[in-house]
């Protein structure tokens, strides 16, 4: 079923680089309403929970280290069509990759180190939200 709801967070190299509102700002700017939003920080137990999709691959140490290393902002938005176009927002995985003006392009620095995460299905912004907010924290 297609929700009109997807999960992000702002991930550690954001926050280091104080790049929070610069991020939010184009998240409002592009008509997403937040629904629910924190600060928080992954342990290692949540981390590899999280990206237990990618734990054989040769990149899920560094993943997980560097998801841990720092807080991040956890959040919930909502607009139609949210997935996809949050994604098209984001820009690719890859910076180097990614299109002009997306959000990866101006403030990602490496794949791993990419700034934000984006759901890439209505089922798995269901389990990302879950794992990170209850109902109650949802507005
Ligand atoms: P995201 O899509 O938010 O969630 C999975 C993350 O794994 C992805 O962002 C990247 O940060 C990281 N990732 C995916 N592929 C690679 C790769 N080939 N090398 C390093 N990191 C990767």
């Amino acid at each position: 079923m297609r929700t009109n709801r997807t999960f992000t967070m702002l991930k550690p190299d954001a926050l280091e680089k104080g790049m929070i509102g610069g991020i939010l700002e184009k998240i409002n700017s592009a008509g997403f309403r937040i629904v629910g939003m924190k600060l928080t920080q992954m342990s290692q137990k949540d981390a590899e929970s999280f990206y237990a999709v990618h734990s054989n691959r040769p990149f899920f140490e560094g993943l997980v280290a560097f998801m841990t290393r720092g807080p991040i902002v956890a959040a919930v938005l909502e607009k139609e069509n949210a997935i996809e176009d949050f994604r098209a927002l984001i820009g690719a995985t890859n910076p180097v990759e990614a299109a002009e003006g997306t959000i990866r392009k101006l403030f990602a620095s490496s794949m791993t180190e990419n700034a934000v995460h984006g759901s890439d299905s209505d089922a798995n912004a269901a389990i990302e939200t879950a794992f990170h907010f209850s109902e109650r924290e949802l507005f």
